[in-house]
């Protein structure tokens, strides 16, 4: 593992490779129309609706700091925040999937980076490029080619990066571990030894577990997992289906989960990951594994970094960053073109980035956007990506297309009620043939 630092063009090799498979598969037809162009337009009056799923604290909030900035550019403009909620676009998703089939899309709409927008959108021939938009901007010099190749295919830059959120993050309640006399564990065996001792110590269900809107949470659990078992390059090779999921290395991660669900909350069902969140602010759980729009929920809430709570990367994945990408992008037929043009820009801007980031827990795509105006916890992610091996999630979209995002998180749902390992695994794989081989 030593030696498997992924360079930023490794990671896009993941992320873009077998997006650019995909769109290879298109008719020529097909491919004739997904090379339209797009042109900057004049934004000004009228409408501008925005989808997305930020409905959460710190979430809504850094949307919010966003349109406050179009607002200002485009006073008599109306925006319409057409946000769904739950976690992961687990409503989302399926709401604008019926809006864009009916010939309804919003302005604007917010997608993960990678394959949730170059397998589905745009091969789908839905989507308008923004590559002129993104030249005229001169983004080239503000975001880092990789980030560009993932949102690009056919020559084509397909949607603008407004942040980077880490997926691979193990936030705990500081003043409780501390009282309890628990370090933050590094390695999976010594959160085992955590959750045990805390249980022992009076805390119940020391693990804080979200699975409500599709068990995209489990699914976080199952990939870090796999990245600490296997390392970068096990879990680029499971995720593009040239590993098997019922490799040792799988059966590892799993073995983990369970592990460690014996000391997480029963309801979890029931509660999404911000109310995970709040478990630890109330002190009933300790750790949560989660991406660091934990962060931006905490400290929503008037917690504070390294004092309230500290993070730890998810055990056994120190030195590895699996990157969540939130990008806007630009649906053909959008009614008010020209209004989400000028939104677009204010995605892409540093302004833009400055201010939504420090609210939604993530860094910014830009390089340069002041680190200062970051929370101690941000700051020290924004040094770690550009030193971290990089790896895309599958749980968000970046790394396999949505349909096997989907078959994991259905799995994930029997696993934390059967606990089955082996089958498990053995069911991983069939979804791996089925979704990741043809991909
Ligand atoms: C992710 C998204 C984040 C955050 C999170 C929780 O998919 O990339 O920005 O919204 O879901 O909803």
């Amino acid at each position: 593992m030593g030696n498997e630092r992924w360079t930023r063009r490794q990671f896009v090799g993941r992320a873009g490779k077998t997006a650019g498979g995909v769109v290879l598969g298109l008719s020529l037809a097909d491919f004739l129309a997904a090379c339209g162009t797009s042109s900057p337009g004049t934004a000004g009056t009228g409408k501008l609706e925005i989808f997305s799923w930020w409905t959460g604290p710190g979430e809504k909030d850094g949307l919010a700091e966003m349109f406050k900035i179009y607002k200002n550019k485009y006073p008599n403009v109306t925006i319409t925040n057409s946000a769904v909620a739950g976690g992961a676009g687990s409503t989302a998703k399926a709401v604008l999937a019926t809006r864009m089939q009916g010939g309804r899309p919003p302005d604007s709409f917010q997608v993960h980076a990678g394959q949730e927008l170059i397998a589905s959108w745009v091969k789908a021939n839905k989507m308008e490029a923004i590559t002129s938009i993104w030249n005229s901007e001169g983004w080239d010099s503000k975001i880092p080619k990789d980030l560009k190749d993932i949102v690009s295919s056919n020559g084509d830059v397909w949607s603008v990066p407004v942040n980077v959120h880490r997926g691979n993050a193990l936030w705990y309640n500081k003043k409780v571990l501390d009282s309890k006399g628990v370090s933050p564990p590094d390695t999976p065996e010594q959160l085992t030894s955590a959750l045990s001792s805390l249980k022992a110590k009076g805390i119940a269900n020391p693990l804080a577990l979200a699975s409500k809107g599709g068990n995209w949470q489990v699914q976080m659990l199952l990939e870090n997992n796999i990245l600490a078992a296997g390392g970068a390059d096990f879990y680029k090779n499971v995720m593009s289906g040239k590993a098997s999921f019922t490799d040792a290395k799988v059966v590892q991660a799993l073995t983990w989960m369970k592990q460690w669900l014996p000391y997480a909350n029963t309801d979890n069902s029931s509660i999404d990951w911000d109310e995970a969140d709040n478990r630890l602010i109330a002190g009933t759980a300790v750790f949560h594994i989660m991406g660091d729009w934990a962060k931006g929920d905490f400290t929503s809430k008037n917690w504070v970094p390294n004092t309230d709570f500290g993070v730890v990367p998810s055990p056994g994945t120190k030195g590895k960053y699996m990157i969540v990408c939130d990008t806007f992008a630009l649906p053909k037929g959008a009614p008010d073109r020209d209004n989400a043009i000028g939104w677009l820009k204010v995605c892409g801007s540093q302004e833009g980035q400055a201010a939504f980031n420090p609210k939604k827990g993530s860094i910014p795509a830009r390089t340069d956007v002041s680190p200062s105006g970051f929370d101690v916890i941000a700051q020290s992610f924004i040094a770690e990506f550009k030193t971290d091996t990089l790896v895309p999630s599958s749980a968000h979209g970046s790394a396999t297309p949505p349909a096997f995002a989907s078959a994991v998180n259905d799995e994930m749902g029997q696993f934390i009620q059967n606990k089955d390992v082996t089958k498990t695994a053995s069911n991983l794989q069939k979804a791996s043939d089925e979704f990741l081989k043809t991909a």
